[in-house]
């Protein structure tokens, strides 16, 4: 009887190039199955004659254990790329990505985060607002510059017919319409609209004519306004300092600089001592001027009122050290990557 010498061999080489359980199977049912040499070989035996026949037995049995050996050792393999194709539930999920929050409005949630514990409540205004709000109820006179062309967005109007006609000199000329240049018109929506005492707060969109490396066309700022009984400016002071070192989580140098706003009598702007810049203005504030009051029909007898402004964007430059504002708004991955949620 002839014995091929190489079956070990070759069934190694081919076992090598399995992919799947199944191929498995099927090649070692060729070589160890009903039809394979080996298990016809044996039949074969009572053909021989009794001395090669002994020898012939012993051979195929040494080949028989082999091979049955070489495709058991390689199944644990095989049924290990199996295990690949397998779904496994208990893994974690690819992480989808889907961004993160922009820097602006994690500064944003980081002084709402703040104001809330204290009771004020979130308002929002509008960004299309009418002279009343932005300019007339917030005691700004006539002919105060923010109320040129030159620093404020009006709007189209096709309700007035000669809108562009002699537009700088005459304030009535111009659209009703405009971009609020500030949060301040959130005072008298939110004075009109709630009863005294009221705590709020209101984040949102400004817009100026104003474009260079810390000023934008949009921005950002936060509203605050408090209207209670015995409110006092030293409330105000109070409150804004203990903010800041919140804020930054360190103690600050706060210098509260006697300041100008139509709507707020007595006016600061606030400047912090930051790193090695020197005092740098973050905030204006102050105690909400009577007519003010007195146009939203709050009792100026019984309630005071301290208000106060920042800009979103300048907090967040000295939080995370950028120096350019326009980065926040240019759409630029590389640095929005840096702020990760
Ligand atoms: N609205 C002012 C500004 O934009 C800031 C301010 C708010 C000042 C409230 C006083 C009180 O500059």
């Amino acid at each position: 009887m002839q014995i091929p010498q190489d079956l070990i061999e070759t069934a190694t080489l081919k076992l090598k190039s399995v992919q799947s359980e199944a191929e498995f199977f099927q090649l070692r049912s060729q070589y160890l199955g009903k039809k394979s040499f080996i298990i016809s070989a044996f039949s074969k035996l009572r053909d021989l004659d009794p001395q090669s026949k002994a020898s012939a037995a012993k051979e195929l049995n040494i080949l028989k254990s082999k091979l049955t050996k070489l495709f058991e050792d390689s199944l644990a393999s095989i049924e290990s790329i199996g295990e690949h194709d397998q779904l496994d539930v208990t893994l974690p999920a690819d992480p989808y990505l889907i961004g993160s929050e922009h820097p602006i409005t994690k500064i944003s949630q980081k002084v709402i985060d703040y104001f809330i514990p204290l009771n004020y409540q979130i308002f929002s205004g509008n960004e299309i607002e009418t002279d009343f709000y932005n300019f007339e109820a917030l005691n700004f006179p006539e002919n105060h510059p923010a109320r040129q062309m030159h620093d404020t967005f009006y709007l189209n109007s096709n309700s007035n017919s000669n809108s562009n006609s002699n537009s700088n000199s005459n304030s009535n000329s111009k659209s009703e319409y405009l971009l609020r240049t500030h949060t301040s018109n959130t005072q008298i929506n939110s004075m009109l609209k709630e009863d005294m005492p009221l705590y709020m707060l209101s984040p949102g969109r400004v817009y100026r004519c104003d474009s260079d490396t810390t000023h934008l066309p949009m921005f950002t700022q936060i509203e605050g306004l408090v209207v209670d009984e015995d409110v006092t400016f030293g409330d105000l002071k109070g409150i804004i300092i203990d903010f800041l070192e919140n804020f930054f989580n360190e103690k600050m140098e706060v210098r509260f600089r006697p300041s100008y706003f139509p709507f707020t009598e007595p006016s600061a702007e606030v400047d912090i001592k930051f790193g090695n810049q020197g005092w740098l203005e973050i905030l204006g504030c102050g105690m909400v001027h009577p007519n003010v009051l007195k146009g939203c029909n709050v009792d100026t007898k019984k309630y005071r009122g301290f208000a106060f402004g920042m800009g979103i964007e300048r907090l967040a430059m000295l939080y995370y050290g950028v120096s350019d504002i326009r980065d926040f708004y240019s759409s630029n991955l590389d640095f929005l990557n840096q702020f990760p949620s």
